[in-house]
């Protein structure tokens, strides 16, 4: 098959390369799919960079990439949930990093792997997985309900992206820090914006005067170390990037989970236009590195997604 691969770790521009790979192959209970999207997530550039050795083996050439939507193509024997030719969707991060999926085939434990709906197209689909996942699972750590303020850090990326949309979905009140260029976004979302960097405490306790309820952190740093001032009496923190820092603080590490019938309630949300997947840029797989660079500058609205065929 045609892939995207790297054969040791570094800039995007400088190791990965677009070539033949081995085609995956298929365990008794794994999904083919031919790729005709990947959302593109940074770890996904971290791992290229070589950042994560020491969170989980790794091994070359590599094929990057963990999100995938596309068409199954064939099935192990165990498999029960889908058949050759359905659209599914999956986050395809497994123990040992090597088989990604910013490639023209890949496998999927069919625990991972849900179905795309009617209406819903694989763009959209495949942008979904690793953030909207991850999005969930933070708000469900913190049980944000109607009655909250939350606050979401980086609320026009990815993760947060579906975070603040998540949360309204809930009847939460929801604060986003973003750029000014964002604002506006944030608002047509129904998310009261707020700009991050120094200030950000004020500027938070202006549109907050009692401090949040739940705390989203997408950032880390000073952004998370500010927590206690910008909580209310008894609110809770959840982080997806310090786990020592928001244990500290008395508060969860979330570590996202491929789990089916958590994406299923995404994809379907999709498909009912409740949850809108905002894809700013969209990359052929022969351009891999260059939608993994474009990943690293911090700054991606929405999701970049690399599309095949
Ligand atoms: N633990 C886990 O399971 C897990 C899961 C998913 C993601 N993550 C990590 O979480 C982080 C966010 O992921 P993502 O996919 O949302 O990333 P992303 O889409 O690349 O985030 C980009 C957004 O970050 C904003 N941003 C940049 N600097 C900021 C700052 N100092 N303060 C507030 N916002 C800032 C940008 O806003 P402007 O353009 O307006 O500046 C942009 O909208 C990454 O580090 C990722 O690796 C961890």
């Amino acid at each position: 098959m045609r892939a995207s691969f790297l054969q040791s770790y570094g800039a995007p521009l400088d190791v990965v390369q677009v070539g033949e790979q081995p085609d995956p192959v298929v365990g008794p209970d794994s999904v083919l799919v031919r790729v005709r999207a990947a959302g593109v997530n940074p770890v996904d550039w971290k791992i290229v960079a070589g950042y994560l050795q020491g969170a989980m083996p790794h091994h070359l050439p590599m094929v990057p990439g963990w999100d995938v939507a596309g068409v199954v193509e064939a099935v192990g024997p165990a498999v029960t949930t889908v058949e050759v030719g359905d659209r599914v969707l999956a986050y395809d991060r497994e123990d040992h990093v090597q088989h990604g999926t910013f490639a023209e085939l890949t496998a999927v434990p069919e625990r991972a792997v849900a179905t795309i709906p009617d209406g819903v197209d694989f763009t959209t689909a495949g942008a979904l997985p690793l953030a909207g996942l991850t999005a969930l699972q933070l708000l469900d750590a913190l049980e944000v309900g109607a009655a909250d303020t939350v606050l979401v850090h980086a609320a026009a990326g990815g993760v947060g992206g579906f975070a603040t949309q998540l949360a309204r979905l809930r009847g939460a009140t929801v604060v986003g820090t973003a750029s000014e260029g964002n604002h506006d976004l944030l608002r047509e979302r129904g998310v009261t914006p707020v700009l991050y960097g120094d200030g950000l405490v004020e500027r938070v306790r202006e549109v907050a005067p009692e401090g949040v309820d739940a705390v989203v952190d997408l950032i880390g740093g000073d952004a998370l170390a500010a927590t206690p001032q910008l909580l209310a009496t008894g609110g809770r923190v959840a982080s997806i990037i310090d786990a020592d820092v928001v244990h500290d603080l008395g508060g969860t590490y979330v570590f996202v989970r491929g789990i089916a019938s958590q994406l299923q309630s995404l994809v379907d949300l999709v498909a009912s236009g409740d949850l809108v997947v905002d894809v700013s840029r969209t990359f052929d797989l022969e351009q891999a590195a260059e939608a993994l660079e474009a990943n690293r500058d911090g700054h991606t609205r929405g999701k970049i997604v690399v599309t095949n065929g």
